[in-house]
């Protein structure tokens, strides 16, 4: 079978989800999740019909959350499916590429080696902002640029100018993907209003974070009407089940809404308490974060993974020597992650 497979898929290593690493635990913070359970209703009444293409309760209630028109709004199975989406839309296998600044999330390399297409990588500076030169050097053939902020794994927001300069580095030339996946624990640094200006711009969200609806899958793409125009061509012909859009509108009501606002505070609340136990901790370099989880170097990152996963506290390890990404989880949570480490340092 392995040999029937397209070459590309033979040498492919899949993504190494929190969920398909595994682990045994009662702390789970290791994917970003947030830790709040909400109910929902749903309806199970009407599932022999297929389900709307582009839901319009759905569209029109995620444009109203975030400012832009119904026409400028897709949504899709998570942002993971809107980041395929891009790439099956706008680049040519074999000829076209993406550039993307690791570190950074893992599936804008995964989704375009599937589907045949080059990554170029222009790796972050040193604080971890754009290297707009080289960049601006490697833009042959690039069709889309990634730019993740908050950054996931470093957690840091990039320079609201620096994306500027880059869309006007790339006008006529490449679009530019802001991955907003965690914008909404910073809703002021969305960069949603620069599409007003820029049709080189989209703009990646999702409900699986600050919405706590992971489990949920859906995600949304904020664009020009020509470029969700492009996106329409290639999505699949039912992309939302139905009680997947019943939550959502539900997610997104008044009182859904309200839900969220107030969650985040909480978890901005608990992130602030993360951040200021462990800088307490002597030896240990706690980065800035602004979305729902936290970058933290250790004097033995490895080490200090397996030690936590033993003891049931499953965190994410990362690419960055020495640094463990920790998700912000309830207030309990925190406080058993934090115990952990710090006796572990005493
Ligand atoms: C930066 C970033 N973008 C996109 C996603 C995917 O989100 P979704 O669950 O909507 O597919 C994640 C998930 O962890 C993420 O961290």
């Amino acid at each position: 079978m392995e040999k029937l497979a397209r070459k590309q898929v033979q040498q492919l290593t899949p993504y190494l989800s929190a969920r398909r690493i595994g682990g045994s635990g009662d702390v789970w913070l290791n994917a970003n999740e947030s830790p709040f359970a909400n109910e929902y209703k749903t309806d199970f009444a009407r599932l022999n019909r297929y389900s709307e293409c582009q839901p319009k309760a759905l569209i029109e209630a995620y444009a109203a959350y975030a400012g832009v028109l119904p026409e400028q709004t897709l949504t899709s199975r998570g942002a993971d499916e809107g980041i395929e989406l891009l790439i099956r839309a706008f680049c040519e296998p074999g000829q076209d590429a993406i550039l993307y600044c690791p570190p950074t999330y893992g599936m804008y390399a995964i989704s375009a080696e599937t589907i045949g297409v080059e990554r170029k990588t222009i790796p972050l500076t040193a604080d971890w902002q754009l290297d707009l030169a080289s960049i601006e050097a490697n833009l042959d053939n690039v069709k889309l640029v990634f730019v993740c902020s908050p950054n996931n794994p470093t957690g840091n927001l990039v320079k609201r100018e620096d994306i500027v300069s880059l869309l006007e580095m790339t006008k006529d030339r490449a679009i530019v993907v802001m991955d907003e996946a965690y914008i909404d624990f910073c809703p002021e640094a969305s960069t949603v209003d620069l599409l007003a200006q820029y049709p080189n711009l989209a703009v990646l969200r999702t409900l699986s974070k600050a919405f706590a609806l992971a489990g949920l899958r859906c995600g949304f793409t904020l664009a020009n009407q020509q470029l969700i125009n492009v996106l329409l061509k290639v999505i699949a012909p039912y992309p939302v089940p139905i009680p997947v859009a019943e939550i959502a509108i539900q997610a997104l009501s008044e009182a859904g809404l309200a839900r969220t606002k107030f969650q985040v505070l909480d978890l901005n609340a608990n992130r602030a308490y993360l951040q200021v136990g462990l800088m307490m901790i002597p030896g240990l370099q706690v980065f800035e974060g602004w979305g729902n989880y936290l970058l933290v170097k250790f004097p033995d990152g490895d080490a200090l993974f397996k030690a936590a996963w033993e003891r049931g506290i499953i965190l994410r390890n990362s690419p960055i020597e020495d640094c463990v990404r920790i998700s912000v989880g309830s207030r309990d949570e925190c406080e058993k992650t934090l115990g952990f480490i710090r006796n572990y340092y005493s």
